[in-house]
């Protein structure tokens, strides 16, 4: 099992990554999209978003950092991933979830979850910009309002030729409001042949367990729940006691204050006012 730190803009960036990787359980991270207009974006604006560029692409504590990239136009992103390949990405995932109408209006998110042919284009030609070994993966939603093209959308990613798809099980209409839908999880597992990774109201262990038990899916991206529980990843990989706000960063004077129940609240509800919610 492959636990993967979610993005999250405004709130996922590096420090957090760093402390959540050195907390262990964590595998893999998606770093906050970098927004793809009409031009090639310069090592300078890259490192802003993920400064781990400049250490190989990973953590201190030795966990890869994959680059996320929003857009529309395929071949503005396809030049852009080859680019941030050359950088050092250990991958390339493609956004197909933002919800926020600034973004969408200009085709960008999960507005592209209506058109499943686009999709394709959009990933057929940035696997072909990036080099093989380089994983170029997508993260969707179930849809705009409906589930009406879920599995359309699914089999363009992997007809593009994705390594892998991570699915935010809720449509963008569903906002985030619980429970995610996770039996969608297992229907797009039947449509593809590609690694599907569960993602979505994933809070403790025993929800990461049942995630994968309801979808089939081996792999499971955690978000808000790494926030709120900063030992989570590392507790569903040993199996350890819960976090108590003490035992949380072992050997440091931080404390675990994000387990407050306000906290809780708020990011169970989306936890931000960035265009997430
Ligand atoms: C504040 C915030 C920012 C987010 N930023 C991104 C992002 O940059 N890229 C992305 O694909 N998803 C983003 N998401 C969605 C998360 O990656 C994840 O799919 C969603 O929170 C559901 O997972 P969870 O229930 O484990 O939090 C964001 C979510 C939140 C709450």
């Amino acid at each position: 099992m492959r636990l993967i730190l979610a993005p999250m803009e405004g709130l996922a960036d590096q420090s957090l990554r760093e402390i959540l990787t050195r907390l262990g359980g964590i595998d893999l991270c998606v770093a906050e999209f970098v927004r793809v207009t009409n031009h090639l974006l310069t090592e300078k604006m890259l490192l802003r978003t993920v400064p781990e560029l400049a250490s190989g692409g990973c953590t201190r504590a030795g966990v890869p950092v994959r680059v996320q990239l929003l857009g529309s136009d395929p071949v503005c992103l396809a030049e852009n991933a080859a680019f941030i390949a050359g950088l050092g990405a250990p991958g390339i995932d493609l956004n197909f979830g933002y919800p926020a109408p600034t973004v969408n209006r200009h085709g960008g998110g999960a507005v592209l979850l209506q058109y499943p042919e686009q999709i394709h284009t959009i990933v057929a030609a940035t696997r072909r910009a990036v080099p093989e070994h380089i994983p170029v993966t997508a993260k969707m939603r179930l849809g705009l309002e409906d589930t009406s093209l879920t599995l359309d959308c699914a089999r363009a990613i992997e007809a593009g030729g994705a390594d892998e798809i991570t699915v935010h099980a809720r449509t963008k209409t569903d906002r985030y409001r619980p429970p995610a839908r996770w039996e969608w999880l297992a229907h797009i597992r039947e449509a593809v042949k590609l690694p599907v990774v569960a993602n979505g109201e994933v809070w403790t262990p025993q929800d990461s367990e049942k995630i994968r038990q309801v979808s089939g899916c081996t792999d499971v991206m955690i978000g808000r729940g790494a926030i709120v529980r900063p030992d989570l990843m590392r507790r569903i990989k040993t199996g350890e006691r819960p976090c108590t706000g003490r035992n949380c960063f072992p050997g440091s004077s931080i404390t675990a204050t994000s387990c407050a129940p306000g906290w809780t609240r708020s990011m169970r509800r989306g936890g931000s006012s960035n265009g997430w919610e």
